[in-house]
């Protein structure tokens, strides 16, 4: 890997000190902003009883109070913006599955802001101007979509807007117009990858050489799993849209140990999700994000729900995070123990004689949750071979995890594939 020192924008040149110290005098600005035109923000300092000027030290920000995704529900559609509303120049929502979608929105700065740092974040995973962009992330509300492609054209790169679905034809484009960088959900490449070879065509042939997969949580083996398939570098963006999209953190290709969190501009913390205490570097927790240099719509203290630890920066100056472990609203708790999808899929991807296309049924049986895995058999795989695979799966959940599950392993192609950000839990106890 080529020296990328030289590449570095003004930000990722920053010392320790000197970031720290940019962060402190953009968290005051960005809370002043807050209070003077934000209402909500207002009222709820007030109620903590906490001015801007209060925070003197970047440990201040610990006194002021949280924000949630009910909150911006609670000021539905405009009642976050700082600025009027003429000059909010675009509007996305989250990908909330229940209930009211969030609503964000971006001045004319915050639009540019977003295309440098998913430009930073296409740099860190190994993009140069000039390359091919293929972004099958969905275009629209989500910021998936938009926010890849105004990054990648800030970076010099040629983009072709693929968004999600149509799998056949993205598969003829990847073969025609040569793309050397993919953007799109690991679980979408994973269709894309179906999808290549039912036309007979190998996916280690194509022009691809890094895929940079968020949107969801996904693991090191999918890692592993996804690069041997197709012969590319897989790296991890995340993104949220409160915050502004994808483009928060960028996993580094040359390390590729975990996200490097954008802090010069997103500031993070991580709490315990039930005290709200802040967490010291190193330990896991709820990510917490405050917006820095944001006009629109800043946030403060914003719960993401993602559960992570921080980690000191390796080839960048900002810290890192962990790869999310999940979201806590994905927490499944049966009979006392935890369980992350992630940890399911980690065990159905080591697993011989299965796809890795999985789905966790969660039941009812009596007065506790059930969890039933249904993997899906390989094509080659014989009823011995599932059967093994079943009992393999059971026994690596109870030892690993130490719950018992059901495990059902279901035919080739039967689960449902993902167009865009999977859906891993079917919840059937209502
Ligand atoms: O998913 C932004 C995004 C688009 C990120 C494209 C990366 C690539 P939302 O729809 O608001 O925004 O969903 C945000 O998705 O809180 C996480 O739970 C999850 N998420 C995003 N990136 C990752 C990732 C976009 N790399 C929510 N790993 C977040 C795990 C992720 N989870």
């Amino acid at each position: 890997m080529a020296d990328v020192t030289e590449l570095l924008d003004s930000g990722e040149r920053l010392d320790v000190p000197e970031l720290r110290a940019l962060q402190l005098q953009r968290l005051r600005a960005c809370l002043r902003h807050a209070y003077e035109n934000v209402p909500f923000h207002r009222a709820s300092f007030d109620r903590a009883g906490v001015r801007p000027e209060d925070c003197r030290t970047l440990a201040d920000l610990a006194r002021f109070p949280f924000t949630s995704k009910e909150d911006l529900r609670g000021t539905y559609p405009f009642g976050m913006f700082a600025v009027p509303r003429e000059r909010i120049r675009r509007i996305h929502a989250s990908s909330g599955t229940t209930g009211r979608p969030t609503i964000v929105g971006y001045t004319d700065r915050d639009l540019s802001l977003w295309a440098d740092m998913v430009a930073r974040s296409l740099r860190a995973a190994g993009a140069r101007p000039g390359d091919v962009v293929h972004v099958a992330y969905g275009y629209g509300l989500f910021t998936g979509g938009l926010g890849a492609h105004y990054g990648a054209e800030r970076l010099g790169c040629t983009v072709v807007p693929a968004s999600g679905g149509m799998t056949a034809r993205q598969v003829q484009l990847i073969q025609d117009l040569r793309p050397r960088i993919i953007m799109v959900t690991p679980s979408y490449m994973l269709t894309l990858l179906d999808e290549f070879e039912r036309q007979g065509v190998d996916p280690r042939s194509t022009s691809l050489e890094v895929g940079v997969f968020g949107a969801e949580p996904w693991t090191e083996e999918m890692r592993r799993k996804i690069e041997e398939r197709c012969g590319i570098d897989a790296v991890d963006i995340y993104g949220l849209s409160e915050v502004i999209g994808p483009g928060v953190a960028q996993e580094c290709v040359e390390t590729k140990d975990g996200p490097h969190i954008w802090e010069d501009h997103f500031f993070p913390e991580v709490v315990d999700p039930i005290t709200g205490e802040v967490l010291p570097d190193g330990e896991e927790g709820e990510l917490v994000f405050t917006s820095l240099t944001k006009e629109a719509m800043p946030v403060i203290r914003y719960r993401t729900r993602d559960v992570t630890r921080l980690l000191p920066g390796t080839a960048r100056v900002f810290r890192r995070m962990q790869r999310i472990t999940g979201r806590t609203d994905d927490m499944v708790i049966l009979r006392g123990v935890n369980v992350f999808p992630t940890q399911i899929e980690e065990i159905v991807l080591r697993t011989a004689g299965v796809a890795p296309h999985f789905q966790l049924r969660l039941t009812r049986e009596g007065r506790s949750d059930a969890l039933t895995v249904r993997a899906e058999a390989r094509p080659d795989a014989g009823p011995a071979v599932r059967e093994a695979a079943a009992r393999a799966i059971g026994v690596a959940v109870k030892d690993g995890i130490g719950v018992s599950v059901g495990v059902e392993i279901v035919e080739p192609g039967s689960l449902e594939r993902s167009v865009g950000k999977i859906k891993r839990i079917v919840d059937l106890r209502a």
